[in-house]
């Protein structure tokens, strides 16, 4: 198995250009299965996860270019199979997303039943309650293993749908199921996140009629048919967050390019909380981890404009190294302290009880052998890697290769000392 050998690299200093985000860019290769016109979307990360896509939209009918370099036409003259393969679903739980487009064009879709993922149980009730809403049937055939979603002879019919939590995936779902339905549509508690309003952005250039994303209510008029779009995907906000505390672990001074410092309020506010100096710019932000004492902050995560989960496991890691206690809560995800062990592994002091976690800081890390237990956990390790003493492999790497795009690269460009190991 591929590995990398994270070693003890100093300041981190220099400049970082920012990929498009992951989790945008998902729902926007989804979304693009529901029109025949030609999908273009620039700053596509050359990602695992975007493979996955690729294949799964192939398998489906679409055509796929690329023009250039993180530049992707999709076109879906037809859609040629309603039922999503269990080898590709299986490797990426986003590939729920294409069940609204696939609905909505062709008013039938089969998918895989989604199984347990290491970081909770990720049920789809949410996503099914809102299809369901919009007039479709749902037969779960849990023994076969597949869940089948078909509309009625009209098609969908737009309703009102409220959620009761604030899914992303199943607010991303709903939206492209019903921009081709009949009459309005209004999702309530809505996600808010800026991978909503990107794919929002996109659906509205393709023709669909979005109100209100970005807030708790989205307001979808259906429309007959969607065309031709060319889009420009949002930086990574997970990205930038890693790359800011790469800066504030290792006391170095990085400049982050390509950045909407709006989406990382939350991780600009906590890391000023532990004394690290931001200076924040139109896209850009200079983050200063060069001056002490670093304190210890308290951490709740929640959907955004919250926390965001997705960082709590690299926030983790630099708390384990400043002074003071720090307590970090989790609420979204209910088993997402999978890394704790292996950073105690390093020497971190952390003790969980139920979501919350207790960290003793100023701890004395020690490279050994550890496990990237999901794509944020290795992205936690590697930073610890960077300041604890010696050297730390990192195993089970294809985690992070399913979402970050060029990591080794960005990361050596900055000054780490990080390789990876081939099988
Ligand atoms: C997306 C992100 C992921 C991020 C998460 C929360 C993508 C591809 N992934 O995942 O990186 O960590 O948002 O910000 O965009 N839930 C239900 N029923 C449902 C759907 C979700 O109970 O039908 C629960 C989940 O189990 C979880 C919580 O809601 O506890 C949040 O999940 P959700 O917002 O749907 O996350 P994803 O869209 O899967």
């Amino acid at each position: 198995m591929a590995k990398y050998i994270v070693k003890h690299s100093g300041p981190l200093n220099g400049e970082v250009v920012i990929s498009g985000a992951k989790n945008a860019v998902l729902p926007l290769m989804a979304a693009a299965l529901l029109t025949d016109g030609d999908c273009v979307i620039k700053d596509v990360p050359a990602l695992r996860d975007v493979s996955v896509m690729k294949e799964i939209l192939i398998s489906l009918g679409s055509e796929i270019e690329s023009l250039e370099e993180n530049v992707l036409k999709i076109k879906t003259e037809d859609i040629l199979s309603t039922e999503a393969q269990f080898e590709l679903v299986n490797k990426m739980r986003a590939s729920i997303l294409i069940m609204g487009p696939l609905l909505a064009r062709k008013g039938r879709a089969i998918i895989p039943h989604p199984g347990g993922c290491t970081i909770g149980k990720r049920p789809i009730d949410l996503h099914l309650k809102g299809l369901s809403a919009l007039g479709a049937e749902i037969i779960d055939c849990e023994e076969e293993g597949y869940i089948e979603a078909v509309a009625g002879p009209q098609g969908l019919i737009g309703d009102s749908i409220y959620l009761d939590f604030p899914s992303v995936g199943a607010t991303e779902n709903i939206m492209m199921a019903a921009v081709l339905a009949t009459g309005t549509t209004h999702i309530e508690n809505a996600a808010e996140e800026p991978e909503i309003v990107d794919l929002a952005n996109f659906l509205n250039k393709m023709g669909a009629k979005i109100k209100g994303a970005g807030t708790d209510t989205i307001r979808i008029e259906g429309v007959s048919k969607l065309g031709d779009v060319r889009h420009t995907v949002i930086p990574d906000r997970i990205e930038t967050g890693t790359f800011m505390l790469a800066a504030a672990i290792t006391k170095g001074n990085v400049h982050i390019m390509n950045a909407v410092p709006d989406h990382v309020k939350p991780i600009i506010a906590k890391l000023r909380e532990c004394g690290v100096i931001i200076e924040v710019g139109d896209d850009e932000l200079i983050v200063r981890g060069d001056l002490d004492p670093q304190t210890a902050t308290d951490i709740k995560t929640l959907p955004y404009p919250g926390f965001p989960t997705d960082i709590q496991s690299p926030f983790m890691a630099y708390l384990t190294t400043v002074e003071g206690f720090s307590t970090v809560v989790e609420t979204v995800f209910e088993n997402r302290f999978m890394h704790v062990s292996q950073l105690n592994k390093m020497g971190a002091s952390i003790e969980t009880a139920g979501n919350k976690a207790t960290i003793r800081g100023h701890s004395k890390l020690r490279g050994c052998q550890v496990m990237a237990t999901d794509l944020r956990a290795g992205a936690a390790l590697v930073l610890a890697g960077l300041v604890a003493e010696g050297e730390t492999e990192i195993t089970e790497i294809y985690h992070v290769e399913r979402g970050y795009e060029k990591f080794i690269e960005k990361f050596a460009s900055l000054g780490a000392d990080i390789v990876k190991i081939e099988d």
